[in-house]
């Protein structure tokens, strides 16, 4: 997979991108990720990439020009048509199942906006589909960008090393649910590690069974309760 990001501060973006698993996955050849900044594309002599609203109001908007460049330009670098992701609180909200879509393309331009949003016209005219990351506002798209990067490279095989990671977890379909071609979403059991007692808090007996198919029962049991009291929502609940 190749992800591209356009933004204005790259700078801000490359330290995350080249740590943890990210960095790895990068490192091994499980994803290209290439950031770009938008002003390079700008035509203005002072490489402007934001003017004032027209009908007026606050803040300034970021221009068509430096976008529709950057887009085209970096579109052509590499054969594979891109699926054009534009960051704002207007758009669709990401999830686990969104992110496993996006995770199944084989390339991804995540453009990042900053100031007080984009020219209308970059949403019909680079024929974008819109994410949000959640119901708040951010003052850029980079820690948008990063959070898609993050979610879809991780599910790369490879990338955390172990498959079975990426599906046991928190939002992904449990295995039991997946064999009945249920479509559930859960959240994930609790884990534990050493030591067996903690400021007299104690691991459930049951881990420390070795008893492999009841362990496997009680994390499934663990993890509906919690999903039933947490997040009823994710069971079609309220
Ligand atoms: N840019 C500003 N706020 C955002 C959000 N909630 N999601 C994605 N991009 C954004």
């Amino acid at each position: 997979m190749r992800i591209d990001i356009l933004t204005l501060f790259p700078e801000a973006c490359e330290p995350f991108l080249s740590a943890s698993i990210l960095g790895r996955a990068r490192q091994a050849g499980h994803v290209t990720i290439v950031c770009h900044n938008i002003r390079d594309y700008s035509t203005d002599p002072h490489k402007k990439v934001d003017d004032r609203p027209f009908g007026g109001g606050p803040g300034m908007v970021m221009m068509c020009q430096p976008i529709f460049d950057a887009v085209e330009t970096v579109e052509k670098i590499d054969s594979t048509p891109a699926r054009r992701l534009l960051l704002c609180p207007q758009g669709r909200k990401l999830d686990q199942r969104f992110v496993e879509d996006l995770a199944r393309s084989p390339r991804l331009m995540l453009i990042a906006g900053h100031y007080e949003g984009f020219d209308d016209r970059v949403r019909d005219g680079l024929a974008v589909e819109e994410v949000s990351i959640g119901d708040y506002v951010l003052s850029g798209g980079e820690a948008a960008a990063m959070v898609i990067a993050d979610a879809v490279v991780r599910l790369m095989p490879g990338a955390l090393g172990h498959d079975e990671s990426a599906v046991e977890e928190s939002f992904s379909v449990p295995a039991s649910a997946r064999d009945a071609g249920e479509q559930a979403v859960c959240l994930e059991y609790p884990q534990y590690t050493r030591p067996r007692e903690f400021r007299g808090m104690a691991v459930p007996d049951i881990l420390l069974s070795g008893d492999h198919a009841r362990i496997r029962a009680w994390r499934a049991e663990q993890a509906m309760k919690r999903t039933q009291d947490r997040r009823p929502d994710l069971l079609g609940g309220s």
